[in-house]
C-alpha cells in the first residue's frame, strides 16, 4: 500500500498467481540500475569495454541493450533474448533497428533454448536480468532453472546485474506504479493473449478481478531481501543495493 504520509510502498502479502503475460511492465525507459551502470561502467569491479561479452535477459524492447550501444560495446559481443516474441518484433524493427543488433527470442529457463539462439557455456563476462524475477511463472522450478542457466552462461567471475521491486503494489498505488514506468494491464493486451474469455481467464490466472487501470506490479511475484540473498549467495558473491522502489543484486560469479 502506497502512504503518501512516509511517502513509501508498502509491503503487501504475496498472492499465489500462475503465468500471465510476461511482457514488459515498463514504460519505454532503462532500468535505473543500467542508466547508473552506463555512467559508471563498473558492474561489480570490471570496466565495461567494446569488447566486453554482455547477454540482456528479458529486456522488453530493447532499452538497456540500447544503453550497452551507447555505453561503446560492439553490438557483436552483445546478446539479447527475450521470451516475449511481439517484444523482441517491437524491439528489432524500433529501438535496435539499424544497430547491428538483433533482439532474439528465447527462454532463460531452459538452456538448449538459450543455445539455440548461440548462446553457450562460459560465454558471457556481464548478464543483465532487470525485473524478469517478477514475472508470475518464474517461481519453484523455472527458478532454480533460471538462476543454474545464468551461473552457466557467465564464464567464472563473470559479473551478473538483477534488479526486482521490493513490494507488490496495490491499487491505492497505480500514480505511483505510473510514475515508476510500470505498465497498465490493458484490456486489449489480454484480449490478445486469451482471446474471448481473457476476463475469466485472468480471473483463474491470478486470483483477482482485472479492472480498468490495474497495473502490472499488482499481480508480480515478489521476493524479499532474504529470499533474493538465498537464491544467488551460493554461486556469487552479491552487493546488495535497495532504493525506494527496487532490489538491485549486483554480483559476481565464484568461480
Ligand atoms: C517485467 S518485464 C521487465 C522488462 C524490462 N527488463 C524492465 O526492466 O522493465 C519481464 C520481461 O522478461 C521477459 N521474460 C519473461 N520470462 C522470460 C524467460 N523465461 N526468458 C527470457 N525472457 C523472459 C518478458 O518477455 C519481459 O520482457
Amino acid at each position: 500500500m502506497f502512504d503518501p504520509e512516509k511517502n513509501i510502498a508498502q509491503p503487501t502479502p504475496e498472492k499465489n498467481s500462475s503465468e500471465v503475460k510476461i511482457e514488459s511492465t515498463r514504460a519505454y525507459e532503462s532500468s535505473p540500475a543500467i542508466i547508473e551502470l552506463s555512467e559508471t561502467k563498473v558492474l561489480f569491479e570490471n570496466k565495461i569495454t567494446p569488447e566486453t561479452r554482455v547477454c540482456l535477459i528479458g529486456d522488453g524492447q530493447g532499452m538497456d541493450t540500447e544503453q550497452f550501444l551507447k555505453m561503446g560495446v560492439n553490438p557483436e559481443k552483445i546478446s539479447s533474448i527475450n521470451y516475449e516474441q511481439s517484444e523482441v518484433d517491437q524491439a528489432n524493427s524500433g529501438i535496435l533497428e539499424n544497430t547491428g543488433l538483433v533482439m532474439k527470442q528465447g527462454d532463460a529457463t531452459d538452456f538448449e533454448s538459450l543455445e539455440n539462439v548461440g548462446l553457450a557455456a562460459n560465454s558471457q563476462e556481464v548478464v543483465t536480468l532487470m525485473h524478469v524475477l517478477e514475472v508470475p511463472n518464474i517461481k519453484g522450478d523455472s527458478e532454480k532453472k533460471l538462476v543454474s542457466n545464468l551461473v552457466k552462461l557467465l564464464k567464472p567471475k563473470g559479473e551478473l546485474l538483477v534488479s526486482q521491486y521490493k513490494y507488490k503494489f496495490t491499487k491505492n498505488d497505480r500514480e505511483l506504479q505510473r510514475r515508476i514506468g510500470i505498465e497498465e494491464i490493458t484490456a486489449g493486451s489480454l484480449q490478445s493473449q486469451f482471446g474471448e474469455d481473457w476476463k475469466k481467464k485472468f480471473r483463474e490466472e491470478n486470483g483477482l478481478e482485472w479492472e480498468e487501470g490495474m497495473r502490472y506490479g499488482e499481480i508480480s511475484n515478489i521476493r524479499t531481501k532474504d529470499q533474493l540473498m538465498k537464491l544467488f549467495e551460493q554461486d556469487f558473491e552479491i552487493k546488495f543495493e535497495e532504493t525506494e522502489n527496487e532490489f538491485v543484486l549486483k554480483m559476481k560469479k565464484k568461480l
